[in-house]
């Protein structure tokens, strides 16, 4: 929608952008450079695991909005050789406009104005950034859409990805982006034997167990800002520092917010007894932890 994108002040007296439509901004606690540092780029240990990888590593950022993961990542990664690959999704290029004719009051986009212009124009771009090849894809699609289509192909043109940035507007605002439907599709879009891991804000008990149910193994994740809590998944349990186990469980059983969404509409509903029992029935839940 155009004028959608406003710049908003921070507590902190940062800037970033606040969308009028969803009445949300992106990055609300530290702001868009801390925050896309520490729960996106270092909670998945993208800098490890990339000096470790033989290969191009591939990352999905799902809701690319104003660019702050993608140039987080970006600037983290100048040093480690290897090629990396970005996949990045958003129904709309409209933030990432927005956000390149706010640069310098936004600060965080330094030195990649000239990509991102680039990636305003043509659906891939390619670029040394420092020792690193970069390979950046821009798809402006309806992200569950986009998935769904890709499930039915029976060659998959897009590589797996080892990381996943997943960073939509809140469940209650922009339901579309958080039902158990688009996370079942995310996790068949994995690869078994590519280890993955996807980091989000939420640390919400419908949204740890719509991965869950997913197929997801899933963790608590560290603090960011607002939040003391975010949350990490994986295909592999070894990607997971603390996995949820029994106390998690029984929490879920009590809250008033937990079945999943199986339609694009917000609700809250206590677990029914069909999911507790997928839930009880996870390998996470059954091995120990
Ligand atoms: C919280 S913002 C992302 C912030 C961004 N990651 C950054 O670092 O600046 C959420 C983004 O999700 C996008 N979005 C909303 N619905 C979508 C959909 N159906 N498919 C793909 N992207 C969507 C919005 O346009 C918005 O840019």
């Amino acid at each position: 929608m155009p004028g959608d994108y406003q710049l908003a002040t921070l507590a902190n007296g940062g800037k970033t952008l606040f969308s009028a439509s969803y009445g949300e901004k992106m990055h609300p606690g530290l702001g868009p450079a801390a925050e896309a540092e520490l729960l996106y780029v270092r909670q998945l240990q993208i800098c490890e695991r990339l000096k470790n990888n033989s290969g191009e590593f591939v990352i999905w950022d799902i809701g690319l909005g104003g660019a702050a993961n993608a140039t987080a990542v970006l600037r983290a990664t100048k040093e480690i050789p290897g090629t990396l690959r970005l996949l990045s999704f958003d129904n709309t290029a409209e933030p990432l406009a927005f956000a390149l004719k706010n640069a310098n009051a936004l600060k965080y986009l330094d030195g990649y104005e000239e990509q991102i212009e680039k990636l305003l124009r043509w659906p891939c771009i390619e670029f040394q950034n420092g020792v690193s090849s970069v390979h950046w894809e821009f798809y402006v699609e309806d992200f569950p859409a986009w998935l769904s289509v890709r499930e039915q192909r029976p060659k998959k043109l897009e590589p797996s990805p080892h990381a996943i940035f997943y960073d939509a507007f809140s469940p209650a605002k922009n339901p579309a982006m958080w039902t158990l439907p688009v996370f079942e599709n995310l996790f068949r879009a994995l690869d078994s034997a590519r280890p993955c891991a996807l980091t989000t804000y939420s640390r919400s008990t419908l949204l740890r167990a719509t991965l869950l149910l997913a197929g997801f193994f899933v963790g608590a994740g560290g603090a960011t800002g607002m939040k003391e809590e975010t949350t990490v998944a994986a295909n592999d349990l070894g990607l997971i520092a603390a996995p949820l186990g029994q106390r998690w469980l029984e929490r879920a059983l009590r809250s008033d917010s937990a079945e999943p969404l199986r339609e694009p509409v917000y609700t809250r509903a206590k677990l029914s007894s069909a999911t507790i029992e997928k839930l009880r029935q996870h390998p996470q839940f059954n091995s120990g932890i």
